[in-house]
């Protein structure tokens, strides 16, 4: 009888030994598992295992899964998905940096519904006769800023397509437009002029920054297309915005500007803003600015 309990006890302590060695065993795994992220209570690292470097679920949509890629800390044995931050957007251009009401700007908008602030009487400071080692037949002037970037403009056409550049005009006081407008007026009559040539106090060239150009070899005038399809009327046109001048009256801008299409005129604006309107493909002064059309005088 004795012999035969001390039989039941040591089978009872077997059997306890073995499901504690069994529990332990258990409970030593799962901890491993949770501890190397297989496991986790929401299961939120086996859906993110899922989510490929761009952020779309490799397998079925899951609603715990963000459709933008968040930086997220890394996970042993499971690559982190790769995350590239957006550039900042590059500076916007200020239009609104320099005036274009001041008749001393570089960005001073003249035209038939914008005259020249007491035009009648206005001069421009600092113009200054073209440098010596360009052609200019009759003498013209600019203002100092304007001259200096149109010396390197004829410089580089000349290094670049060899065709020698030529001023045609330039500044232009009051009573030279004057003059000039009348001209236009006796040959074409108002309405002819007008596509032509600015009224006294409405013309750029009054400012000192507006220059008409021509070259040595093309025999074109300032009348018509015939300068557009020339060397050198197709280098300005491309390329006039790196020294700062703009082609003031394109073709087709005629109910913008109010004037024909003038391939000799270019406009002195500076670097910045002439590139502004190259890179945005802005052809008209009026349209960069957000101004009102000018095709007529108002009244
Ligand atoms: N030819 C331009 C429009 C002027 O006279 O100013
Ligand atoms: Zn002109």
């Amino acid at each position: 009888m004795e012999r035969e309990r001390a039989r039941r006890q040591r089978r009872t302590r077997a059997i306890v030994l073995a499901v504690a060695t069994l529990l332990v065993a258990a409970v030593v795994a799962t901890g491993t598992l949770f501890a190397t992220g297989v496991w986790s209570l929401g299961g939120d690292r086996m859906a993110a295992a899922s989510v490929s470097s761009t952020g779309s679920p490799t397998g079925s949509p899951s609603p715990s899964v963000s459709a933008t890629p968040t930086p997220s800390a890394s996970v042993p044995g499971i690559p982190a998905p790769s995350f590239t931050p957006e550039p900042p957007p590059p500076p916007s251009f200020d239009k609104a940096a320099l005036s274009i009401d001041d008749p001393t700007s570089p960005w001073v908008v003249v035209n038939k519904l914008r005259p020249i602030a007491d035009g009648a009487d206005y001069g421009p400071p600092d113009l200054v006769d073209l440098p010596a080692d360009m052609p200019n037949p009759n003498g013209y002037q600019l203002r100092a800023d304007a001259a200096a970037a149109l010396e390197e403009m004829f410089h580089a056409a000349l290094a670049e397509i060899g065709v020698q550049l030529v001023a045609q005009s330039g500044y232009r006081s009051y009573s030279v437009q004057v003059r000039a407008y009348d001209y236009y007026v006796n040959s074409l009559g108002v309405a002819g002029a007008d596509l032509t040539s600015a009224r006294p106090g409405y013309s750029e060239h009054q400012t000192g920054m507006a220059m008409d150009i021509l070259d040595t070899v093309s025999g074109c005038s300032t009348d018509g297309r015939c300068f557009a399809d020339t060397a050198a009327g197709q280098w300005l046109a491309a390329n006039a915005y790196r020294f700062g001048y703009v082609l003031r009256y394109p073709d087709g801008g005629t109910p913008i500007t109010g004037y024909e299409f003038e391939p000799w005129h270019y406009r002195w604006i500076g670097v910045p803003a002439a590139t502004e309107m190259h890179d945005t493909g802005v052809t008209t002064l009026e349209e960069f600015f957000g101004l009102p059309a000018a095709p007529d005088y108002a009244g």
